[in-house]
């Protein structure tokens, strides 16, 4: 074990408001694998996948964006939790996890307007109407359906035994639609920050509602980026920090160490986007960061600046037990890319979840030799901004 330069070590355990401790300050982040059956039923590829990553030493496990109704499913092979019969697989999966030590947790998701309808066999759905992607409106009464089917689906993650949940609000998928301000709506749900913000806190609250005191609730967010300025993702983060509903909130900022894109409210100086979001009252919630951390030096300087845990993503599918290296060697850096699918074979990547990766990240996976079928798919990693 080793020591970073500020007051939290990558070893130290994190006490949330509810439910028991993680280990230590690593997340896996949560990575669509298009592993899945059809019917989005867990496969043991993807039971395998995050069991190592279990075993591997994070403190936390989330599983990929899970659709939480089949009307927002966006890839093929996506894990669903939107019905009963997704439960056996769930159970499985949170026990196994749960055995390796690991705090674990589903991350629900609708890709609204992002959705496949080739695959849904149903219209795209969105906050408005959509005429790039021909997505419709919801009505309000939908979006209150919209709402429930969150919540019931981390209750069903509740029942299967995971220790909480994290509702994915970043990526402008249907949660991060709704905060997008580019976009008119005229009832409660459109207009001011605050109305685009109650689809969010109707789940966050429904969610705490419905489900038990020890139950974990985290929250991604995009704080900036899919048309949200810092101002307004500085302000949503207080909000959500402040509601008393979250035990965590991971912000998706895809490179830790870059400066904000957009403008920047006068006076809030010249610092790293991080910065932006590390002063804001955390009322004992958890707060962590995403995005580029590939050694334990990357992951401590995270920790220095002043988050509570880090989320690695790419560094976690180089190797399952990032977590335990990181924690173990301070010099511990990821291997160099691209590299072999027998690599990733070795650190349990199934042969979809491979195929994925080489159609999204062309420096990740070593170009196959002439012959090799060609991988197929669309990418949540690609929706960066
Ligand atoms: C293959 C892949 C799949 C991803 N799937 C998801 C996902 O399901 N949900 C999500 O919130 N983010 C997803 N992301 C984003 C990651 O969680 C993470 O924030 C991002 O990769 C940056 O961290 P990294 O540089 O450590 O990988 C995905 C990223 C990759 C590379």
């Amino acid at each position: 074990m080793w020591q970073c330069r500020g007051v939290t070590f990558l070893a130290d355990a994190l006490q949330l408001p509810h439910g028991s401790s993680w280990a230590n300050r690593l997340a896996l982040a949560p990575l669509t694998n298009t592993q899945s059956n059809d019917d989005g039923t867990l496969s043991d590829d993807e039971h395998d996948w995050l069991v190592a990553r279990g075993r591997g030493g994070f403190g936390k496990v989330t599983t990929c964006a899970a659709y939480v109704d089949p009307a927002g499913q966006a890839w093929r092979g996506q894990l669903g939790v939107a019905s009963d019969d997704h439960l056996p697989g769930l159970t499985r999966l949170a026990g196994s996890l749960r055995a390796t030590g690991t705090r674990c947790a589903v991350q629900l998701h609708h890709g609204g307007r992002r959705a496949d309808s080739a695959l849904t066999g149903q219209a795209l759905r969105a906050p408005w109407d959509d005429p790039k992607t021909g997505a419709v409106a919801l009505s309000t009464g939908e979006v209150e359906a919209m709402v429930q089917s969150f919540v019931e689906a981390a209750v069903r993650s509740e029942l299967a035994g995971f220790d909480g949940v994290e509702v994915h609000g970043a990526h402008g998928y249907l949660i991060g639609q709704f905060l997008d301000p580019r976009h008119e709506r005229t009832d409660r749900y459109g207009g001011s920050l605050e109305n685009r913000m109650r689809p969010l806190m109707e789940v966050l609250d429904g969610i705490r509602s419905a489900t038990g005191p020890d139950f974990q609730v985290a929250l991604r967010l995009t704080p900036e980026g899919n048309g949200i300025t810092v101002a307004e993702g500085r302000e949503t983060t207080r909000e959500v920090l402040a509601s008393g509903l979250l035990d965590c909130l991971d912000l998706s900022l895809w490179d830790v160490f870059m400066r904000p894109r957009g403008a920047v409210d006068a006076g809030a100086g010249e610092g790293l986007l991080i910065d932006h979001f590390t002063d804001l009252p955390r009322h004992g919630v958890g707060l962590g960061v995403a995005g580029l951390v590939q050694s334990a030096a990357d992951a401590a300087w995270c920790l220095a600046k002043g988050v509570d845990f880090v989320t690695v993503g790419v560094g976690a599918i180089l190797h399952h037990d990032f977590a335990a290296r990181a924690i173990a060697d301070p010099d511990f850096r990821v291997r160099e890319r691209p590299v072999t699918r027998d690599v990733l074979r070795a650190e349990h990547v199934g042969p979809a979840f491979i195929d994925y990766l080489a159609a999204g990240w062309d420096d990740l996976v070593r170009i196959p030799p002439a012959g090799e079928p060609g991988p197929s798919g669309r990418c949540e990693a690609g929706a960066r901004d």
